[in-house]
């Protein structure tokens, strides 16, 4: 059975690996998830703000926004919280590549351009394989059009792309009117592949206190399905290699992404709550899976569920929404 898969134009053992998150911050944690058939290892994030430093990213965003809440100083963890610094980021990039053989795929997160993009370049002579760039914000301004919004992503890759030559992979957010048509433009510059997708973690109200807070509920396999929608609508659609982050916890749920066009599954929540051991037993489920129905590699499976054979995916989603919503008996 031939797991390899082809991601970012690296040759990878398998499709599984773990997302950006805390857990891919230890070395132990590292080693046990290659010991289970990780691929690669994609690092926890750096934020554009740990490297221009607190306090200038606290007065651009303040600019910007002409958010006039005085508070706004206590939004921004301070440097200290962070794993890493800039400096010790890229010392663990070297270090996960003496202790394992893995691929690393750093991960730089930013909102704007500014120097911190200069960054990359030190990740890519740390010897990172490949960078992913999240460039998530969310447009909470009357003001700000939504072509905006996009350029401010194309921008943004834009210069990480003059900046490195390692292969950009940019993890999006679902919510662009129209995900397909950016996720073309990042081909057009000359970026490697989407991560489909962000996920957001959505303020909540406590009726007690009186308050607002960001609440973090880790995904379940529900959330899935709108990447599985994506990844169908894109894979014939573009070139780019794509991920599938969000919502994977179940071998079921790595056979669905693969089928419908992902060529890497990346897997946080399950791990967070499970360990990394959890990863080898996603994998041996996903060769039972191949096995019973007689698929010999992943990249047969990959997108053998996408909408390719669909003359007209418009009116494939609107018909089955006008379905859904009509065949509902009460
Ligand atoms: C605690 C935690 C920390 C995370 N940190 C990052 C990060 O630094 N950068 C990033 O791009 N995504 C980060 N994510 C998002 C994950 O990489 C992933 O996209 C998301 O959790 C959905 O995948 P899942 O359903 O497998 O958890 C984080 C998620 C969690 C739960």
């Amino acid at each position: 059975m031939n797991l390899t898969t082809n991601y970012l134009g690296l040759k990878l053992k398998g499709p599984l690996m773990p997302g950006a998150s805390p857990l891919v911050d230890n070395i132990d944690n590292i080693k046990r998830l290659e010991d289970a058939g990780a691929s690669a290892i994609v690092m926890h994030s750096l934020f554009a703000e740990q490297i221009e430093g607190n306090k200038v990213a606290f007065d651009q965003h303040i600019d910007r926004w002409q958010d006039n809440f005085a508070e706004a100083t206590s939004f921004f963890p301070s440097t200290d919280g962070f794993a890493f610094g800039p400096e010790e980021y890229l010392g663990q990039i070297a270090k996960i590549k003496a202790k394992t053989e893995l691929p690393v795929i750093a991960s730089l997160n930013g909102t704007n351009t500014g120097s911190w993009i200069e960054h990359a370049k030190l990740i890519e002579q740390a010897g990172a394989s490949a960078l992913e760039l999240n460039t998530y914000f969310l447009g909470t301004s009357r003001r700000l059009p939504a072509t905006a919004l996009e350029n401010r992503v194309v921008e943004i890759t834009r210069e990480v792309r003059k900046a490195i030559n390692i292969p950009i992979a940019v993890k999006l957010s679902p919510f662009y009117t129209s995900v397909a048509h950016l996720a073309g433009r990042l081909e057009d510059e000359k970026v490697q592949g989407v991560v489909l997708f962000n996920r957001f973690f959505q303020p909540e109200i406590n009726t007690e206190e009186l308050d607002v807070t960001p609440k973090l509920d880790l995904s379940t396999s529900e959330d899935l399905r709108l990447r599985l929608r994506w990844l169908g609508l894109l894979r014939d659609q573009v070139s780019l290699s794509l991920a599938a982050s969000g919502g994977v916890h179940t071998p079921v749920d790595i056979v669905k992404a693969l089928l419908a066009g992902a060529d890497v599954v990346q897997i946080v929540a399950e791990l967070l709550t499970k360990g990394p051991a959890r990863l080898g037993e996603l994998l041996t489920g996903l060769k039972e899976w191949m096995e019973k129905h007689e698929y010999e590699s992943v990249e047969q499976m990959i997108g053998a569920l996408s909408l390719r054979s669909c003359p007209d995916p418009e009116a494939y989603e609107r018909g089955n929404y006008l379905r859904t919503l009509q065949l509902w008996k009460v």
